[in-house]
């Protein structure tokens, strides 16, 4: 049978990127998003125009909410696989506007599971977040582990999604992969991410906010061994005889569902990673140290070893080439 793909989420950061591989690929793409004004659109709609020149991808413009549209296109486009990406994301906006969450990420991410189960797809993969393992002080991150003190708004959309996801997974023998990523960062990133915006304020010579004094670690994870393992993973469905392989295996004892870590592996202090942006950007940046904001969380790391065993995932990138590569970018797209 013919691979056809649907990405919601499209004209997003990863959804981009992942779209871009599987054309290249000449395997058959639809897009869904909504292109919605949370960040700059001209980036999503620039990053869409590059899909579009591709022959083998169609878009459609809609919310996940809007269940008409939604049905329709998949019952138009049927696709096998789904891969879902639109979400509300972004820790700190979700403590101004929790609304907007609770519909994209809750409501939104159920519209998607039961469409998929309606037209039966092999494999949904649903992107979730490091952010579900919250309060946690064990590190690294283990799947098996217990995720039940999310601390942002945020954080507790994505694992209300895992829980929802998980029932219809049981219910209907639907094999469903949740992705917990660790903060993807690389060119045509969020603007919202807080690499991005150090970029435009050391450029603009503005002072930056340095929470927890700079005393953060995270596990940052290039946009490139992303999409190498969301591709290495697309037919290795979990299923319900599936056995558990491997000690760590997050392998749900009664449904084809299984929660996946996919971060660089390492964790990379806060500071080394502006220094890296200072040295790439040749100038000296004005620090302002700030107390922790609420809602974050102090450290994240990822123990990848389920997805590596599944898949050979390999994350390549060290965060110093990463940068470079996101600042070329950066400045040859903002001139
Ligand atoms: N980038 C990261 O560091 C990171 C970390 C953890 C989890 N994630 C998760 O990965 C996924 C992709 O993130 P991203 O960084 O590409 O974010 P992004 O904001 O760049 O992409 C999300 C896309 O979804 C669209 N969208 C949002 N709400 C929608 C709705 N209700 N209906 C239709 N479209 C909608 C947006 O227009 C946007 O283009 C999200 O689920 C996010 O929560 C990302």
């Amino acid at each position: 049978m013919k691979t056809k793909i649907l990405i919601t989420g499209s004209s997003g950061f990863i959804g981009f990127h992942l779209a871009r591989k599987l054309l290249e690929k000449g395997i058959e793409v639809h897009g869904y998003d909504s292109l919605n004004n949370y960040y700059d659109v001209k980036l999503k709609k620039d990053r869409n125009k590059i899909l579009k020149k591709y022959k083998n991808f169609s878009f459609t413009k809609s919310k996940l909410e809007n269940k008409k549209t939604l049905e329709k296109t998949f019952n138009k486009f049927k696709p096998n696989i789904v891969i879902h990406l639109a979400a509300q994301a972004g820790v700190r906006y979700s403590l101004k506007n929790p609304d907007i969450y609770l519909e994209s990420n809750i409501l939104g991410t159920f519209n998607i599971i039961k469409i998929a189960k309606k037209i039966k797809v092999k494999h949904l993969i649903i992107g979730s977040s490091s952010s579900v393992y919250g309060a946690n002080k064990k590190i690294p991150f283990q799947e098996i582990d217990k995720t039940d003190h999310q601390v942002s708004f945020y954080a507790a959309t994505k694992k209300s999604a895992e829980s929802l996801a998980h029932s219809y997974s049981s219910l209907w023998r639907l094999p469903i992969t949740m992705l917990r990523f660790f903060t993807v960062y690389g060119p045509w990133g969020r603007p919202d991410m807080a690499y991005f915006k150090f970029t435009k304020k050391i450029l603009t010579g503005k002072k930056i906010d340095i929470y927890n004094k700079g005393k953060m670690f995270r596990d940052y994870t290039y946009i490139d061994d992303i999409v190498d393992g969301i591709y290495k993973l697309l037919n290795k469905a979990p299923t319900i005889n599936s056995k558990k392989k491997f000690k760590n295996d997050s392998l749900s004892p009664v449904a084809p569902f299984r929660i996946l870590n996919i971060g660089n592996t390492k964790k990379i202090s806060l500071l080394d990673f502006i220094n890296t942006l200072e040295k790439e950007l040749n100038k000296k940046i004005k620090r302002h140290y700030m107390p922790m904001q609420k809602g974050d969380v102090r450290s994240t790391l990822s123990d990848s070893s389920l997805l590596k065993r599944i898949t050979g995932y390999n994350p390549r990138t060290n965060y110093k080439t990463g940068i470079k590569n996101f600042i070329n970018w950066y400045l040859n797209y903002y001139n």
